[in-house]
């Protein structure tokens, strides 16, 4: 075997070996960005397949159709979950798959494809680890309005409880929403991802609509669950440090932080949104539609939460022209660089911030046990003629990532496993196939996969951990 474990430093080494042995070690993917076969056993569009229509929407006008050809390639992909060492398996449903008209019955035809899968991973021993939303509303249920209209959210218990019921059997991790930030803010606010939409209320009110979907699910799914099982929901999540000391950058900061974390995490755990938010809002004529009850809804009791880390920002609240307000009638939050090294993506590599994030999260939201549901990077990839890639700096980015899970564990922070992302090399949202996450090379012309250097430093560092706790005095 070839030992990449040296990729890292020895003291970040001697940090990833403090990890326990019942520490869960998964790789994580998404329905859009892998399955394909977008218009087969009626599934039918989802607002990402419209919004993927929208010329230049996505990079090179890309688009999931095909992807990785997973739905295709199912059983052979499970086997390479395994060969990484891993141990669990986070995925997504496709709504559009299961109803596709965002309401009504089940499509047996759809169903049937994530039950071939979980069959799949057990058989192999891997964990079913399922998330129920990652993006892909049914086009329909846009129309009607989409995640700003309340209808939304009990669409979306309905839909989960068509899937629990046919897998309740079998998975017993299950994650409602994979980043609302991403959904309310990207979707509705700025634009850039499905739906497009460009409209702060809309996007608030999506906020709170996501959220009360989350609970209605959680809680009706929870009165029909065998025991052991468990529930939670993955936010993405981002250190937001001022740039300086000035009453704006930490005006800037607080803003970022509460509609990036507390907004989520207050009413999920503390049954209440933060005050300095809802009064932000207000000033922005928008507000979070919440009815009596919801609170109580959203604040059902959740068994972990997941976290998606990729970077850290330091923001300030004045732009280069010296405004507080931006154009559009904003309060201004510019990203001041730290000035350290960034992946393809621009993204600066933060390690640090990353334990920061983690060790926060455990003091302000105490009792919640952490899992690491995303965290990876995208690197530009040469791959030599056989396909593999000796991905130095993403492999370095695992290390340093793992080093910082570990030291916040040892901080005293409750953190029960680690999801690489990617399995593969996938659909990158805005980006296209433009960007690649994967352990494992994907070459899109003739959907060989390999794996990368990052892919076998990812298992020896399982194995090892393993091995090191199981004969101590091999150490
Ligand atoms: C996260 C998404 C995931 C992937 C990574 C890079 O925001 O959840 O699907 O695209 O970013």
């Amino acid at each position: 075997m070839t030992e990449t474990t040296d990729a890292a430093t020895r003291e970040q080494q001697a940090l990833i070996d403090t990890l326990p042995t019942d520490f869960r070690w998964g790789v994580a993917t998404a329905a859009y960005q892998i399955e394909g076969a977008v218009a087969e056993d009626g599934r039918t569009p989802s607002i990402w397949d419209t919004f993927c229509r929208v010329p230049w929407a996505i990079d090179n006008n890309d688009n999931g159709d095909v992807a990785c050809d997973h739905y295709h390639r199912m059983p052979a992909d499970v086997a390479l979950v395994p060969e990484l060492g891993a141990d669990s398996y986070r995925f997504s449903v496709a709504w559009p798959r299961i109803q596709p008209h965002g309401r009504g019955a089940i499509n047996e035809a759809g169903i049937g494809f994530y039950e071939r899968l979980v069959d799949e991973l057990l058989a192999r021993d891997v964990t079913p680890w399922l998330t129920l939303y990652h993006w892909d509303l049914p086009q329909e249920l846009e129309d009607a309005g989409g995640w700003p209209s309340r209808d939304t959210a009990y669409r979306f218990a309905d839909y989960s409880m068509l899937v629990f019921d046919r897998l309740k059997d079998r998975v017993r991790h299950w994650t409602t929403l994979n980043e609302p930030w991403c959904s309310a803010m990207h979707g509705y606010v700025n634009g850039v991802m499905a739906p497009g939409r460009r409209d702060f209320a809309a996007g608030m009110q999506a906020v709170h609509h996501l959220l009360l979907g989350h609970g209605l699910a959680t809680q009706r799914m929870r009165e029909a669950a065998p025991p052991e099982t468990q529930f939670g929901i993955t936010l993405n999540m981002s250190t937001n440090d001022p740039a300086t000391d000035s009453e704006a950058d930490r005006e800037a900061a607080r803003n970022a932080d509460g509609l990036g974390i507390r907004i989520y995490l207050d009413p999920l755990v503390h049954g209440r949104y933060p005050a300095d938010i809802e009064a932000d809002l207000a000033a922005r004529g928008a507000e979070l539609p919440v009815q009596d009850g919801d609170l109580q809804v959203i604040s059902a009791p959740l068994d972990f939460l997941g976290v998606n880390y990729y970077f850290g920002v330091q923001l300030s609240g004045v732009d280069e022209q010296g405004r507080t307000i931006g154009q559009d009638g904003s309060p201004v939050q510019r990203e001041v660089p730290f000035g350290e090294p960034t992946t393809a993506m621009g993204w600066e590599i933060l390690p640090g911030k990353f334990t920061e994030l983690l060790t926060r999260l455990g003091r302000d939201y105490p009792g919640l046990p952490i899992y690491i549901t995303e965290n990876g990077s995208a690197f530009d990839d040469q791959p030599d003629e056989t396909g593999y890639v000796a991905d130095g700096g993403r492999t370095a980015y695992l290390a340093s990532h793992l080093a910082a899970v570990a030291q916040a564990r040892r901080q005293g922070t409750d953190i029960r496993g680690y999801f690489a992302w990617s399995l593969l090399d996938n659909f990158e949202w805005a980006y296209g196939y433009a960007k690649r996450f994967g352990l494992i090379r994907v070459d899109y012309e003739t959907q060989q996969r390999t794996i990368k250097q990052s892919g076998y430093f990812f298992r020896d560092t399982v194995r090892r951990v393993r091995d090191r706790q199981r004969s101590p005095d091999r150490g």
